[in-house]
């Protein structure tokens, strides 16, 4: 069976970006794909975080995986932290990857704008340290939202660079990147992408926001000054309320445009407001069902798993660089 790969920081909250541009298609590939669901605490710390608040978070993030969908019989969930061999092969992937390329990561960019001096050496790394998530698991397909694209690339490059020089180590993996939803725009301004450090939130609904914080989101959604409500890739705000629309009920986007010719923008917002309180309710009844018990039980058995598999590729990257140490003497790089 193929395998898939992804994860979420546990930073702020899960949006509604992230939910249709990843989480919604770990659920349906976890039945074609043994799958590997993280959270990502490790990546969450190359900004300042409040120690209480980031456990936290990483519990509702586990909560949040349990209550989209991604079922635990069929899928492993786990804590990146848990797993100390992600934080191993980055070091070893460091020795790979090229200040230069990592300059390159326009993700890093961003952020380094925004904080200027205080640029971590962990941020800088960040790209490292997700290419070793994906291929501790010779993961096949890795489903994330458009703006990881050139981190996939990097990670791509970074394997087969590491292959060339010490033998067949990794699997090289695809990003799958959905069609339709693979960056969901912000409300309050549709040439950024909806984010959770958005600095008007009203531009973001998070999946945990009550019913009166999604409508006035919605209500408030920057729109334009055209009257006909079409998927028109030139008049952004109304593409990306209308994709929405389209990814939360299923329908088509020709009978969405056929159900909204006669209406106006108020109309279209008024409507989505609804769909997605609605999609949103049993959704947050269920972050809330499970227990701390069930949750500790479930992220034991995940990170067991996801070890035993990490161990192994660890190990075969160690031993193809010649650092297994004792091992090594013990004649284990011989049977690698
Ligand atoms: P994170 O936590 O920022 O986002 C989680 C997922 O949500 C997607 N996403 C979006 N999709 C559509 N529209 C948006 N506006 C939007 N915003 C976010 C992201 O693309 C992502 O798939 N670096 C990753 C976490 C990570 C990872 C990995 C992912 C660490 N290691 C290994 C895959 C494989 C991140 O920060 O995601």
């Amino acid at each position: 069976m193929k395998r898939i790969f992804s994860g979420a920081q546990p930073t702020g909250n899960v949006h509604l970006g992230n939910y249709l541009g990843a989480l919604r298609n770990w659920v349906s590939l976890q039945h074609e794909y043994e799958s590997f669901f993280c959270i990502v605490n490790l990546h969450a710390i190359t900004t300042r975080q409040d120690p209480a608040l980031l456990a936290q978070k990483t519990k509702e993030l586990a909560q949040i995986y349990l209550a989209v969908g991604i079922d635990p019989e069929l899928s492993t969930i786990f804590i990146q932290s848990d797993v100390a061999e992600h934080a191993e092969l980055t070091w070893i992937l460091n020795c790979v990857a090229r200040m230069s390329e990592l300059e390159r990561m326009t993700q890093f960019k961003d952020k380094a704008k925004k904080q200027r001096e205080n640029v971590g050496v962990g941020m800088f790394d960040y790209p490292v340290l997700m290419a070793a998530d994906i291929l501790l698991y010779q993961t096949d397909l890795v489903p994330v939202g458009e703006d990881q694209k050139q981190h996939l690339e990097l990670t791509r490059d970074l394997a087969i660079r590491f292959n060339r020089d010490y033998g067949d180590t990794f699997r090289i993996p695809e990003p799958y990147i959905p069609k339709v939803g693979a960056r969901i725009m912000s409300l309050s301004d549709p040439a950024k992408k909806m984010s959770k450090s958005d600095d008007d939130p009203n531009g973001c609904v998070m999946l945990l926001d009550d019913a009166d914080s999604i409508q006035r989101k919605f209500k408030r959604a920057v729109t334009d000054s055209g009257t006909t409500i079409r998927f028109d890739e030139s008049r952004p705000a109304i593409a990306n309320l209308l994709t929405i629309f389209q990814l939360l009920t299923g329908k088509s986007p020709e009978q969405i445009e056929d159900h909204f010719a006669a209406k106006g923008y108020a109309q279209l917002k008024q409507e989505l407001a609804d769909v997605t309180v609605e999609f949103l309710k049993p959704f947050q009844e269920r972050v809330r069902a499970t227990t701390d018990e069930e949750l500790s039980r479930l992220l034991e058995k995940g990170r067991d798993k996801a070890r035993q598999i990490a161990r192994v590729t660890l190990e075969t990257a160690m031993a193809r660089m010649g650092i297994s140490g004792a091992r090594e003497l013990a004649g284990l790089a011989a049977r690698i």
